[in-house]
């Protein structure tokens, strides 16, 4: 340990190192450096701990949590609507396709003012890092600009994120006043995204990483399928659609495309190791199948799906089968920003699968 630059914290460390693990170390030392960056994590009874812990106190510099308090790793938000905010927690009584066009697109729409971006993002990062959440994928808007503004408040709270400006130009799926005018303006202003993310001068580290972001297939020409599905090879990009929401959205594509949601992206070259499908709760067995050859994932919102889905996950058989599922708030779909919520709530709602919900059902 360079002595003269790091200090140390006390904890009981909580933590999953491996799916289905549960690890509690009691009395651990992180040790860290001025920049933030943990270099050791030392276990109560490992040889250098006691000797490490000594000399922390004797110069002053170690933080003792107490017994009521844990440090746990910080928190991944696998899908999450930046624009959507400010409506946290409303107008979820209706089913998904109002909900879009009656609250979220116009919503969405006055993100065209840089500003008000400004505003409502530095609000929900900083909150969202109060809630300890570290890393988030997210989704803007159509704007270039205010998703650029996304990208620099990402940095400046330090917050690891993934970012994608929504690309959406169907003129059926998508009101007028909320669409790119073309597919070939909304594929040069993902590359815009890319390039800005890339070059940015505070993002040597690449915390921020670019995301080609097709919204979902009701809001997605062939055209701007296909041209994404090319960006995303061309640029190795990460790639963030919904995928199989609900019954409305699955049919959809089934009714357009004659295949499933996840059929159709992989045929566009949309479907990849850094894919993140979220939802996913009408996924047949064969999309299970391609996801995982894919090394796809999905993000799992349990919340957002009591609202919107019509369907519960089927999270085990997910994990049992080698798929990558991570969880996600779908801010504002599920009316929470916590992650703590969030994996609390992908418990209930597995429970309630598993025991059933109607009574009169034996
Ligand atoms: N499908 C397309 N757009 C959205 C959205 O903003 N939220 C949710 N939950 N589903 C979507
Ligand atoms: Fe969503």
């Amino acid at each position: 340990m360079d002595g003269r630059r790091m200090f140390g914290i006390e904890a009981t460390i909580i933590d999953t190192p491996v799916l289905g693990e549960l690890r509690v170390r009691e009395q651990a030392l992180v040790i860290v450096d001025e920049s933030g960056t943990i270099h050791e994590v030392m276990e109560a009874g490992s040889p250098s701990h006691a000797v490490t812990r000594e000399e922390l106190i004797s110069r002053g510099v170690l933080t003792r949590f107490e017994s009521s308090r844990y440090l746990l790793p910080g928190f991944i938000d696998l899908h999450c609507h930046a624009p959507q905010w400010p409506q946290l927690g409303k107008a979820l009584d209706v089913p998904l396709e109002d909900w879009l066009n009656r609250y979220t697109f116009p919503l969405e729409a006055r993100y065209e003012d840089v500003r008000f971006a400004e505003s409502v993002y530095t609000s929900l990062v900083g909150s969202l890092v109060a809630n300890g959440t570290t890393t988030v994928m997210y989704f803007a808007t159509t704007h270039l600009d205010a998703t650029q503004r996304l990208v620099d408040i990402c940095l400046r709270y330090g917050q690891r994120a993934l970012i994608g400006k929504v690309a959406m130009d169907h003129r059926d799926g998508c009101p007028e006043f909320y669409r790119d005018p073309s597919a070939t303006v909304a594929i040069d202003q993902t590359l815009s995204l890319i390039e800005y993310v890339r070059e940015h001068s505070d993002n040597a580290a690449s915390m921020v990483l670019p995301v080609v972001t097709p919204r979902f297939l009701p809001s997605c020409t062939d055209d701007l399928l296909r041209g994404l599905g090319e960006v995303a090879a061309a640029t190795s990009c990460h790639v963030q659609t919904h995928a199989s929401e609900s019954d409305w959205a699955h049919q959809y594509g089934l009714s357009r495309f004659g295949r499933t949601d996840t059929a159709v992206y992989q045929d566009y070259g949309l479907l990849t190791s850094r894919t993140v499908l979220a939802h996913g709760n009408f996924i047949s067995d064969d999309d299970r199948d391609t996801i995982i050859a894919a090394g796809a994932s999905v993000a799992h919102c349990p919340l957002s799906n009591v609202f919107f889905s019509n369907a519960v996950f089927p999270t085990r058989e997910a994990l049992d089968s080698g798929m990558h599922v991570g969880l996600g708030t779908d801010v504002a779909g599920g009316p929470s920003p916590s992650m703590l919520r969030t994996a609390a709530n992908a418990v209930a709602v597995s429970r309630v699968r598993e025991d059933g919900v109607d009574a009169t059902v034996p």
